[in-house]
């Protein structure tokens, strides 16, 4: 344990993992001991907060997990946390093992948990960690462009086989109950149409959709479903099959394989920026605040506007879908 030093950051992450955790995790650790703070890595998120699970992370407990996905902490979605009570314990154990400030990397749920930690007096900063890009006060979270790539690369193979048999591929892809994810990889993937929460189309007229690419002589057809669309997946192509749209369908729910894989170049960027900006904002005494891509400049913002606003899929990245996929 190294000694002598004067502020002891912790350090959790929480909720869902998402690429780039682990390049975050490194950053606030490197940075904080660059500027001669400690940092105690929470196991297993708000679970690990409230059991004083805590263990030191010198510079070199960090090294090689640049390129790692999931999380050396580990991760949980506690309700325990989320009630008065767990708070309170959770402060206590902080308060006993000396740690001065938290740092949380995670989405939506892990920012009210640290919303809340705050309005307790606990000095806390997030930085937002999602592959659903649904947090708001960021342009994209650490982790979304990883899993956007995932998809890409599979939907990139499934239309080799949709071509050669004239098929159309429904993909599931993840996003809880935000169609950013998909909104963007129907772009990148050249989907015919992506269903989203946040636009409701019925199913006659997704049928419409695949028949007319059919009848202008396209080889395949592929359908992206954010998992939150209100169409499930399956029912969704047996109904285009009793339709008779021209394409056979077949299903591919991409499920949990969207959350792992090494982070991209600009997930390891972005992870990292967020992380040393963390670790300056409570050096400087900020608390209560996420950091966020806004443009080119990584930015704080409140966690209260972080977690009362609803952030929802870019709307042109729809519109544009449809346009490309003439
Ligand atoms: O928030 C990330 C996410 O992967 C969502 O896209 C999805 O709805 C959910 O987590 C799945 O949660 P779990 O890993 O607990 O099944």
């Amino acid at each position: 344990m190294e000694m002598n030093k004067l502020f002891t950051i912790g350090v959790l992450t929480s909720g869902g993992d998402s690429p780039g955790m682990n390049p975050a995790i490194r950053a606030v650790v490197r940075a904080a001991h660059t500027n001669n703070a400690d940092v105690l890595g929470v196991v297993d998120g708000y679970e690990g907060l409230l059991n004083g699970e805590f263990r030191h992370l010198g510079v070199r407990d960090v090294g090689g997990i640049l390129q790692r996905g999931g999380t050396i902490l580990q991760t949980s979605r506690s309700p325990r946390f989320m009630e008065a009570k767990g708070q309170r314990e959770a402060i206590r154990r902080m308060n006993e093992a000396g740690m001065d400030a938290l740092i949380v990397i995670g989405g939506e749920g892990s920012l009210k948990g640290a919303y809340a930690l705050h309005q307790q007096g606990v000095k806390v900063i997030g930085l937002p960690g999602s592959i659903d890009n649904d947090v708001w006060g960021t342009d994209i979270s650490i982790g979304t462009d990883t899993a956007m790539n995932t998809i890409m690369d599979a939907v990139d193979k499934l239309r080799d086989t949709a071509s050669s048999h004239r098929r159309a591929f429904l993909i599931e892809t993840m996003g809880r109950n935000c169609g950013y994810l998909a909104a963007m990889t129907g772009i990148v993937c050249g989907a015919e149409i992506i269903l989203i929460p946040e636009v409701h189309v019925t199913v006659e007229e997704v049928g419409k959709i695949i028949e007319d690419a059919y009848t202008r002589g396209k080889t395949h057809a592929i359908i992206i479903n954010a998992e939150g669309s209100g169409h499930n997946t399956t029912e969704l192509a047996n109904a285009l099959e009793a339709m008779d749209v021209g394409f056979t369908t077949r299903v591919t729910i991409l499920g949990h394989i969207q959350r792992g894989g090494s982070p991209t170049a600009y997930d390891r960027l972005l992870a990292c920026r967020m992380g040393v900006k963390a670790v300056e904002g409570l050096l400087e005494g900020k608390s209560g605040v996420m950091t966020g891509l806004k443009g080119q400049d990584i930015e704080y913002t409140p966690l209260e506007d972080v977690i009362s606003n609803k952030r929802t899929a870019n709307l042109e990245y729809y519109q544009m879908t449809r346009v490309l996929a003439r």
